[in-house]
């Protein structure tokens, strides 16, 4: 029997590319390779990466330093290293990467890895490949489903995703020209991936999608389904404990998902709700199509329908004509709406969006001093959330080995590491555990003696 092949992927960026990586792992496992985490054993390497900011897009060309270097020394050893780069680094920038990176065999965007094999076998046949059309057939019907055994390494949560690509053009993101169009998942496809996850002992379900609350697949009644339809419709599969999505766009809030969210007790009170600034003039400039008002207005419908809401925000600055005015809207709304989390990013120039050729660009001294503001003022508040957490009661899903031996460590409703003295074979289980210390970004906490008021906390702004 010949070796298997070892597969390393390595995904750098957002959650739908950790998702499309165990895709590919898929595709390739019926050719006979088995994945290892280590980078040194590998036959095939694949890197699946991101162009949000060029900071991440450069990360992938140092990387490719690294792996050009094991290639030249597995040739040495006689043993051949087939190396690929996969995601939206691959689609934007296509043949300029062999160009820059001569030690790259194969070059294929997101919309091409339900053709790996075919792919893999002519890079390795005829030399280097670029493949980064968007096809016309469907890519998820042509993927492999994963085996009970791959779903179960993976561990307890999962990510599904539903929807693909963007149609909003943010003018600073790269998005819509990387990912393509507005792609909505049937809902009988997503139903059949969640029922396998589910059967293979999997708890937690994330439906993702770049602009996921864009979602209108086609139901099983043959109308466009929203968002809320689904999750209620999953909502419903037995074995999935516990709900979420991301990443939303406030806009798309509809009706439905804040009804979801009133109504299903397994979709987590926790909200990722990108607002990238508090300043109606930047908004406008992001083309974001939404204004400061509409966007707390639509955080109070939430927080009106769910108490328990905890919410966290992505944000730039330093886009193009910000001013420090505009950059205090920003704090003030941080102030106004209280994030249990947030991320934040300077504005990065990215090639081909329009923001990009603006005359008026921030100088980077400034973006600077604007983040560490912020920052400060995100952690804070994520600090005072936690803090917050201190001797409540948590349903806690338990996702692996913790940070000391004997601990396990499993994520609360908001998503916060909590870490417990407990066996492993509680792992992939969900109990009420009582909060009795916060450490910087993790709690502490211990079995509650009694399970019966394991409830989110309200969370008041
Ligand atoms: N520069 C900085 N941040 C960006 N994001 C998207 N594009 C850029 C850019 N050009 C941020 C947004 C988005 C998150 C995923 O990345 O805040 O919500
Ligand atoms: Fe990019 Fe999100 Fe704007 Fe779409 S909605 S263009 S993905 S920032």
């Amino acid at each position: 029997m010949t070796r298997p092949r070892k597969l390393y992927v390595k995904s750098f960026g957002c959650q739908m590319n950790v998702y499309d990586s165990y895709r590919m792992a898929d595709m390739l496992a019926p050719e006979g390779f088995a994945e290892t985490a280590h980078l040194a054993d590998a036959d095939f390497v694949i890197l699946n990466t991101c162009h949000i900011r060029e900071k991440a897009a450069e990360k992938v060309y140092s990387e490719l330093g690294r792996v050009a270097a094991l290639k030249a020394k597995a040739a040495r050893e006689g043993r051949r290293l087939t190396i690929a780069v996969a995601g939206c680094v691959a689609q934007a920038e296509g043949e300029e990467i062999i160009r820059r990176a001569p030690a790259v065999d194969l070059v294929f965007g997101p919309q091409s890895y339900h053709r790996l094999p075919q792919l893999l076998a002519r890079a390795e046949h005829e030399g280097a490949v670029v493949d980064t059309e968007f096809p016309a057939e469907d890519k998820f019907d042509l993927l492999k489903a994963p085996s009970q055994k791959a779903i179960r390494a993976r561990g307890v949560s999962a990510f599904v995703t539903v929807q693909e690509g963007c149609d909003k053009f943010c003018t600073f993101c790269v998005v819509p020209y990387t990912r393509g169009t507005e792609v909505s998942r049937p809902v009988s496809k997503i139903l059949a991936e969640i029922d396998r996850l589910a059967d293979a002992g999997v708890r937690e379900i994330t439906l993702i999608g770049q602009n996921v609350n864009a979602y209108h697949g086609e139901g099983p009644d043959g109308t466009a389904w929203t968002l809320g339809r689904l999750l209620e419709r999953v909502a419903d599969l037995p074995g999935v404990a516990r709900l979420r999505y991301t990443t939303s766009h406030p806009g798309d809030m509809d009706a439905s998902l804040i009804a979801a969210h009133r109504d299903l007790p397994s979709l987590m009170p926790f909200l990722h709700l990108p607002v990238q600034s508090g300043s109606d003039h930047v908004l406008k400039r992001m083309n974001r199509r939404h204004t400061r008002a509409g966007y707390l207005e639509t955080i109070a419908r939430v927080r009106a329908a769910q108490s328990k809401m905890a919410f966290s925000s992505d944000f730039i600055v330093g886009f193009p004509g910000e001013s420090e005015d505009d950059f205090r809207a920003t704090l003030s709304l941080v102030d106004e709406v209280g994030y249990a989390s947030a991320f934040s990013f300077k504005y990065s120039p990215r090639p081909g969006t329009p923001a990009a050729e603006a005359s008026d660009q921030v100088p980077d001294d400034v973006k600077s001093e604007r983040l560490y503001r912020l920052q400060g003022a995100i952690d804070r508040q994520q600090a005072a959330f936690n803090a917050r957490c201190l001797g409540r009661i948590f349903d806690v899903l338990f996702e692996k080995p913790g940070r000391y031996p004997g601990q396990i460590v499993g994520r609360s409703p908001y998503v916060q590491p909590v870490q417990v003295m407990a066996p492993q074979t509680m792992i992939g289980g969900i109990a009420a555990v009582k909060v009795t210390e916060i450490a910087s970004n993790s709690l502490f906490g211990a079995f509650a003696d009694d399970g019966a008021d394991a409830e989110p906390m309200l969370m008041e702004a």
